[in-house]
């Protein structure tokens, strides 16, 4: 039986910018995980998750595309991620087989709510990399990640994939996506298996090494938020000029913010982060978008009075907030006082790609 799991992810800095080629945003694996199982079956196979009630749902196939015996099914990462590399397969000239897999997740409460730790991006990761062991395909991390971008933007067309990047390496990286009508306009012309090997305009993704004095508080407000949605009524803003600015002062940030890691300048990583908050609150503000909620903005108030820097992780709206301190400093009495205003700390820490792990 083929096992792999992805691990969550969080956005530290450049959130909303980043979906714009070429400006950068700072994101961490986190050690929660996405597990995908894959065993070969004969006549027919199933998908089965726990991010969707659990229960099977069985397929067939009619000229080598996937026929559910259900239709209305809630499964469309993981069957584009399937058709992904089916067609991947296909070109390395594999056969089809049947497989059951079935999908367990540590990135929600076990109640079906979800923190914000990238459920989509990793399941995504974890079923393309399952699927390429299955058929036996070649891949590197890049291959691995253009699959599960593939995947993830037919499904989700506005986001900038950070993501998948982050659970594909792990770690803390910097990334800035890919030209997507670029990608979209190649794929029309290309095998999928050239569209993988060639190299895709803006897409960069560095290993970030953070200062060893820094230690990270993230912390959840208990409310689920939609990402997709969110980023969907940022850019249907009529500010566009003002929203402009913004994409350019978030650039400068978060490269200043790179340039910190590189330099391992806590004070200074510290300074942009706060530069980052106030960016968002003000594109909060030109696009009557609510970034930063009251939880998030009790979090950070917290953190700041207990001399960290914070900020809304991601699209915000909910989901959770992050919080950077130096390892002098007794986070306790920061965590207490979350508590006291309902935050709840996760007890989350980075994944390096390839440390072993619960899944
Ligand atoms: O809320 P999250 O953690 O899924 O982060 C979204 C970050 C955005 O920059 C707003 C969108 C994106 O796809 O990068
Ligand atoms: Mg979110």
């Amino acid at each position: 039986m083929i096992e792999v799991s992805a691990p969550g992810k969080l956005y530290i800095a450049g959130e909303y910018a980043v979906v714009e080629p070429g400006n950068p945003a700072v994101i961490i694996a986190v050690n929660q995980f996405v597990t995908v199982t894959v065993e070969e079956s004969q006549e027919n196979g199933s998908i089965q998750s726990a991010q969707f009630g659990n229960y099977p749902v069985f397929f067939t196939r009619e000229n080598d595309a996937l026929v559910l015996d259900k239709r209305d099914n809630p499964f469309h990462y993981i069957l584009a991620a399937i058709d992904m590399v089916e067609q991947y397969a296909k070109e390395q000239h594999q056969d089809l087989k049947f497989f059951h897999l079935k999908v367990t997740s540590g990135l929600d409460n076990g109640r079906g709510t979800k923190y914000g730790l990238g459920s989509s991006g990793a399941v995504t990761v974890a079923t393309v990399e399952a699927l390429c062991q299955f058929y036996n395909l070649p891949y590197t991390p890049m291959i691995l990640f253009k699959l599960a971008a593939l995947a993830h933007l037919s499904i989700q067309n506005n986001g900038s994939c950070g993501d998948v990047a982050a659970s594909v390496y792990g770690g803390w990286i910097a990334f800035s996506t890919f030209q997507q009508d670029w990608v979209a306009a190649q794929q029309k012309q290309l095998s999928l298996t050239q569209l993988l090997t060639i190299v895709w305009p803006g897409l960069q993704i560095e290993a970030l090494t953070p200062p060893c004095d820094l230690r990270l508080a993230i912390g959840w407000t208990g409310t689920p938020a939609s990402t997709a949605n969110l980023v969907d009524r940022v850019q249907k803003s009529e500010a566009k000029k003002a929203y402009q600015k913004f994409v350019q002062e978030s650039n400068a940030c978060v490269s200043a913010l790179i340039n910190a890691f590189q330099t391992q300048d806590l004070t200074k990583l510290q300074e942009q982060l706060q530069v980052n908050r106030t960016l968002l609150q003000e594109l909060s503000n030109l696009t009557n978008v609510v970034i930063e909620t009251p939880a998030l903005s009790r979090l950070i108030n917290i953190a700041n009075d207990f001399g960290g820097a914070a900020k809304s992780s991601g699209a915000g709206g909910g989901d959770c907030g992050i919080a950077i301190f130096s390892q002098q400093q007794d986070i306790q009495p920061v965590l207490t006082a979350w508590q006291e205003v309902g935050i709840h700390a996760l007890p989350l820490s980075v994944y390096e790609k390839g440390e072993q792990h619960e899944s």
